[in-house]
């Protein structure tokens, strides 16, 4: 039920009887001022401009030409220029009978079904995932749900950082430190991997016997050598397993079916480059192989260039990424592919993009989707890291908030028994940390504070969490088994229609998220809902109202807003506990 587009369709509708050649949007909103019904027509002034009539005799017009008439109690102008729309009770109630009804909240598929490619998390082979992963892997995952329960083909790709120079230099120095023995007998964790990535690293760059023989690794690896290749799968596996398991923490959807990282296409490299420069989209110059784009240019107006081969022969981060949109476009055929990555893989996803479109690798109605996101800042807005300037791993964070949790209830219910608040803590530990990220509109910075996250007012997990099993526990409270309730909602005081429009406003969220992957909105839409409850319950007693009829009609209000709240969260990734 999305009622803003019912009535947007309607106003359309009559404007194109009006006026042939109508194109202008209307905009419908929510209206803020009471008295004047539940939604606005706000930009009147504006179409009269266009249609040059007046605003209030358009409005006249507009209303000769209304299709929908059962769904309005009355239609009114207000000055200077705004339709008020007034939404019959009765409507309502058949709208919110429909919810009742259905698991899927009366919620429509997509159509037509498309196949969406989500690129999210992507960690590196050989480190630990970091704060900067957190944002990557949760707002994906909700996109990923949302697509999913709207009924369209999600691929979840996982793009590992599996591939590269690097790969080379810690098999040498796995060799040269007589490590492998360890690593073969699982002795090796993925903190001491990422030890020894940093030191080889130094090693490198210092030492020039060594760094020769790394090159060589790596092209031993690239050429599918079994010795190199079974020490590179194994610290893939050390690291995936190690981030398998923070997913299943986060309560994150991606597996290992859904690990396609870079070495994936490694295969293909050689001959996309042969093609490019086939094509004459690439050219060679001194060894090196690099693809001129006059679409971006550099600070001296020249045209910039984006190397896909080096001189060692050796591909780089974009050839894969050509590679790897030609495969999902061709094989997994994709009509549309969001990308959530840092805002600085901008101009590389941009440049990755443009070279496969003019390879013609992938279809012109193909959508392509850079979902950016922000930094996490400390309060003096400082980026989020360590005392020794290090990135914060995401396993310890998540480990500090559960703690924090367990502390806090620990407070609260000094006698709940251990494995209850063991249970309890995990679930609103890692769900205050998400809610919190996901709840800041994804494309700014956000503050990252531990008091706001873990409190039971305002927009956060713990209240919203609350809010639904208090509603639970009224339910339960109540006598009246739901099954036998067959009224149907009764709307009669403000709060219960505040209420009701609130449950209806639901699928409006769920569209505008499959479209801009900004689950913030859900968020605020829960935080909005709950707080309409806690009007509607201050105002309107459930359990013991008077008539029998009236106490069935809140009821069932009730349980539509927990149903709401529940499918919410899950879409969101966010579990319910079932007391608190
Ligand atoms: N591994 C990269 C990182 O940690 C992200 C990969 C994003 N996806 C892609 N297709 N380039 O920053």
């Amino acid at each position: 039920m999305n009622i803003k587009d019912i009535i947007r369709k309607d106003i359309e509708y009559a404007l194109i009887k009006i006026n042939n050649n109508y194109t202008y949007k209307v905009l419908i909103i929510s209206t803020k001022k009471t008295g004047f019904g539940q939604y606005q027509l706000d930009n009147l002034i504006k179409l009269s401009n266009i249609l040059y009539i007046s605003p209030d005799i358009l409005y006249e017009k507009i209303i000769n030409f209304i299709q929908k008439k059962n769904i309005y109690k009355k239609i009114i102008f207000s000055k200077p220029g705004f339709i008020n729309f007034f939404i019959k009770n009765t409507w309502l109630s058949k709208q919110l009978e429909k919810i009742f009804l259905s698991s899927r909240l009366g919620i429509k598929h997509l159509h037509p079904k498309k196949n969406i490619i989500v690129d999210y998390s992507s960690p590196n082979i050989a480190k630990e995932m970091h704060v900067g992963h957190l944002r990557s892997t949760i707002i994906g995952d909700v996109t990923v749900r949302v697509l999913e329960f709207l009924g369209q083909k999600v691929i979840r790709a996982n793009h590992i950082g599996d591939w590269g120079t690097q790969f080379g230099i810690l098999i040498a120095y796995l060799e040269e430190k007589k490590l492998l023995k360890k690593l073969n007998q699982n002795l090796l964790c993925l903190k001491d991997l990422e030890k020894i990535y940093c030191e080889s690293k130094i090693e490198y760059k210092l030492n020039q016997s060594f760094s020769k023989k790394s090159r060589s690794y790596v092209v031993k690896l690239q050429n599918g050598d079994p010795y190199c290749y079974s020490i590179w799968k194994k610290l893939v596996s050390i690291t995936m397993l190690n981030n398998y398991k923070i997913y299943k923490k986060l309560n994150v959807t991606l597996t290992d079916k859904h690990t396609i990282g870079e070495s994936f296409y490694n295969h293909m490299l050689p001959n996309i480059v042969k093609d490019l420069k086939k094509k004459k989209i690439a050219s060679e110059k001194d060894g090196t192989t690099i693809v001129f784009l006059d679409e971006f240019k550099n600070r001296n107006g020249q045209s910039m260039g984006v190397i896909i081969q080096k001189k060692d022969k050796g591909f780089l981060y974009a050839t894969t990424d050509i590679a790897c949109m030609k495969y999902r476009c061709q094989y997994l055929h994709a009509n549309r592919i969001i990308y959530y990555t840092d805002s600085r893989q901008y101009q590389h996803l941009l440049q990755s993009w443009t070279i496969a479109k003019k390879a013609n690798y992938i279809s012109k109605d193909l959508l392509l989707e850079h979902h950016i996101f922000g930094m996490m800042l400390y309060k003096n807005k400082k980026p989020f890291k360590t005392r020794d300037g290090n990135t914060i791993k995401l396993s310890n964070l998540l480990d500090e908030s559960v703690n924090k949790a367990m502390n806090l209830i620990k407070k609260k219910k000094p006698n709940l028994c251990k494995k209850k608040l063991v249970k309890l803590s995990a679930i609103i530990g890692i769900s205050a940390v998400k809610y919190s990220d996901l709840s800041k509109n994804r494309v700014t910075n956000y503050i990252f504070d531990w008091e706001k996250m873990l409190s039971f007012e305002g927009n956060t997990a713990p209240y919203i969490q609350y809010a639904y099993t208090r509603i639970i526990s009224i339910l339960k409270k109540s006598t009246i088994p739901l099954h036998k309730i067959k009224i149907k909602v009764i709307l009669n005081k403000d709060s219960e229609v505040n209420l009701a429009i609130k449950i209806l406003e639901f699928e409006e969220i769920i569209l505008l998220i499959a479209q801009n992957g900004t689950p913030h909105i859900m968020c605020k839409y829960l935080y909005e809902l709950a707080t309409c409850f806690s009007n509607f319950y201050e105002n309107c007693s459930v359990l013991f109202s008077k008539r029998i009829k009236t106490r069935k009609s809140r009821l069932k209000l009730s349980f539509l807003t927990a149903k709401t709240i529940k499918k919410g969260l899950h879409l969101l990734g966010i579990k319910i506990a079932k007391e608190m």
